[in-house]
């Protein structure tokens, strides 16, 4: 049997996978590395889990001990994580692991302006060249921030104030990105080598975005697109640091990211690195991929981070 080995296990997408690969199968042979084993709860009885930790190399090679394919969960020190994720991947030569299923951003290409696309394009390049077979997941971005970050404060305010342009976007599910994740897991021969941009069923101006969230939100909304300066000026007016910092305390809506990631990504929608559409979603699992009005009905009103345990 192949022994599947998931890295950030305690996360969201992590612990999604994992739910769907036990329900699929509960004999199923994993290896669970995480910060915190103590906030795993999964039980199986080929299920172990592991500490792991990628600013600590030197525990990945018996966290991956014995594992033929590896999720790698992308990690957050933005900068660093390049550093971190090719120890990572070393490590997992080292174990003997076959294959990697790495979780990148969709627009990875020179030139994009999004902090998290330089970095997922260096370790895209370490992953192509590691030897390895390797599957990547471009995910689009996740429709449960469109629906808690971006459209739920804006319901209350009645504006959408972003540096997004005029740019398009095709949002997706994480529900959808952990389904793809556990088939390319699950079937990994059929996905060599490969290159996925994940993204929902359908590309949407940000006129449309906002007008689906109108719609769902039932209050009016409308979309003033901003300077890179004025939305830079909001986050700080709000106290969120310009750059990441893993001991930050979560803001209100639960997420600890720093201002000059979101807004290099907004500018990133703006000059249309976000503007893809793929069917890989259904290539993969056989199945279409929310639409972004479906994913606002069921996940509306809830914080970004309370949607995992309820959706
Ligand atoms: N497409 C998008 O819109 C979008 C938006 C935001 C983020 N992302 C990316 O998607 C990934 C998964 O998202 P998510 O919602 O599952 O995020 P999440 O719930 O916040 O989980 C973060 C993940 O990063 C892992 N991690 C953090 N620091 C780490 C470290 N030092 N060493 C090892 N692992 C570390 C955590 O693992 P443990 O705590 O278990 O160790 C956890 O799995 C993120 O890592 C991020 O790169 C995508």
């Amino acid at each position: 049997m192949t022994r599947i080995v998931i890295s950030g296990a305690s996360g969201d997408l992590a612990g999604r996978v994992t739910q769907q690969l036990l329900a699929e199968d509960p004999r199923r042979e994993l290896t669970l590395v995480t910060r915190t084993p103590a906030k795993i709860e999964v039980e199986g009885p080929n299920v172990s889990v592991r500490r792991g930790n990628f600013e600590r190399p030197e525990l990945f090679d018996e966290a991956y001990r014995g594992g033929d394919i590896l999720l790698l969960v992308s990690g957050l020190n933005l900068g660093r994580r390049t550093t971190e994720h090719r120890s990572a991947i070393d490590a997992a030569k080292r174990a003997g692991i076959r294959h990697v299923v790495y979780t990148s951003v969709g627009g990875v290409q020179p030139g994009n302006p999004a902090l998290s696309a330089i970095d997922h394009l260096e370790t895209e390049r370490d992953l192509r060249t590691s030897g390895l077979a390797y599957s990547i997941l471009r995910n689009a971005l996740y429709a449960e921030i469109v629906s808690a970050i971006w459209l739920a404060p804006a319901a209350r305010e009645g504006v959408l104030e972003m540096a997004t342009g005029y740019g398009s976007l095709a949002p997706v599910s994480k529900v959808d990105v952990a389904r793809a994740a556990t088939s390319i897991l699950t079937s990994p021969d059929r996905h060599v080598d490969t290159v996925y941009e994940i993204t929902g069923p359908e590309l949407l101006s940000m006129t449309e975005i906002v007008r689906l969230g109108s719609e769902v939100f039932e209050t009016p909304i409308s979309y003033r697109p901003v300077s890179e300066r004025e939305r830079l000026a909001f986050f700080d007016s709000v106290g969120m640091p310009r750059t990441y910092d893993p001991d930050m305390p979560p803001n209100p809506e639960g997420h600890m990211w720093a201002s000059d990631e979101l807004v290099s990504a907004d500018l990133a929608v703006a000059r249309g690195y976000q503007a893809l559409l793929s069917g890989h979603v259904e290539q993969i699992t056989g199945q279409a991929p929310a639409s972004l009005r479906s994913v606002l009905e069921s996940v509306k009103g809830l914080r970004y981070d309370r949607i995992g345990s309820a959706s």
